[in-house]
């Protein structure tokens, strides 16, 4: 049997990293469930937060709603401690904090309380050792959950879609990032920015992979994830691309995507 139990050596609290973009169906949920699972077969100790109503990143990785009960809900608003809520997936290394229903009300019920933008910071200090990584899959919204996010992150990670307007609406994220450095978390990066979904045979994927770059330079990794059928197939099974078809082109960009992250890491950490 495998082992499911977090471990991590070098017990170095977790690098957090928020996956964000208030832009739906940017490719935020895949690239948390598949860039955790590549991690994770590098032997990293992986931790994903579903911190989205919809719940996408729970349901992809076949976490049945009955599993929820306890999740990112009661963690953000200290109701149960992390280790409560955290559950093994079937990947070896990945463990996931899942997404409940209550989390569409969080949004109201957090303006009641007191810094109310630090609570998922607050509920993850001092839980953070038995991981390698966080990854925070946030909503398609810049709302208090996204801000959350960004406050308890040491660094935020953007996808962006291959089209045409793909860059409507960074510059929004991007004041958004600094906002957040100033009022509450000056160490926040930008980790990189992925882009998804290219397709090959459309001229205009060339044209804005292009302009993405000019706009941010080294930011952007130079792996492309490609539009790819076995990618969107995937959650339906339940799994991520890399256990249901490991050589489509898909899951192997997302291999090489994790070795470009750890690299980075290295370099951003020391
Ligand atoms: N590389 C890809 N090739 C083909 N389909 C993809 C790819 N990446 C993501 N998709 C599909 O595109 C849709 C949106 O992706 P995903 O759910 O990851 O985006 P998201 O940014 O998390 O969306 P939301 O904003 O709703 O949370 C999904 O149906 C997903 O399966
Ligand atoms: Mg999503």
């Amino acid at each position: 049997m495998a082992d499911h139990s977090p471990s991590n050596a070098a017990a170095k609290p977790a690098r957090v990293i928020a996956i964000a973009n208030q832009k739906g169906g940017v490719g935020k949920t895949t690239t948390a469930i598949n860039l955790a699972t590549a991690m994770a077969a590098t032997k990293k100790s992986v931790l994903i937060i579903d911190l989205d109503p919809q719940g996408n990143a729970s349901t992809g990785l076949g976490i049945d709603r009955n599993a929820r009960e306890v999740n990112s809900y009661h963690v953000l608003i200290g109701e149960a401690a992390l280790a409560e809520s955290v559950i093994a997936t079937t990947i070896p290394g990945l463990h996931l904090v899942p997404s409940g229903t209550d989390l569409s009300g969080a949004e109201i019920e957090l303006v009641e309380f007191d810094r109310r933008e630090h609570r998922l910071r607050q509920s993850l200090a001092g839980s953070l050792d038995a991981y390698d990584y966080v990854l925070i899959d946030c909503p398609p919204s810049l709302n208090l959950l996204t801000l959350n996010a960004l406050v308890a992150a040491d660094a935020v990670m953007v996808p962006l879609q291959c089209e045409f307007f793909a860059l409507e609406g960074v510059s929004h994220l991007v004041k958004t990032i600094e906002r957040v450095r100033q009022a509450f978390n000056p160490g926040l990066e930008l980790q990189g920015i992925i882009l998804t979904m290219f397709d090959k045979r459309n001229n205009l994927s060339d044209q804005v992979a292009a302009d993405v770059r000019d706009f941010f330079g080294d930011k952007v990794y130079k792996t492309v994830i490609p539009r790819n059928v076995r990618v969107s197939e995937a959650p339906s099974h339940g799994k991520p691309v890399l256990l249901y078809d490991m050589k489509c082109s898909g899951a192997e960009a997302y291999i090489h995507l994790a070795s470009e992250v750890l690299k980075r890491e290295r370099e951003l950490r020391g």
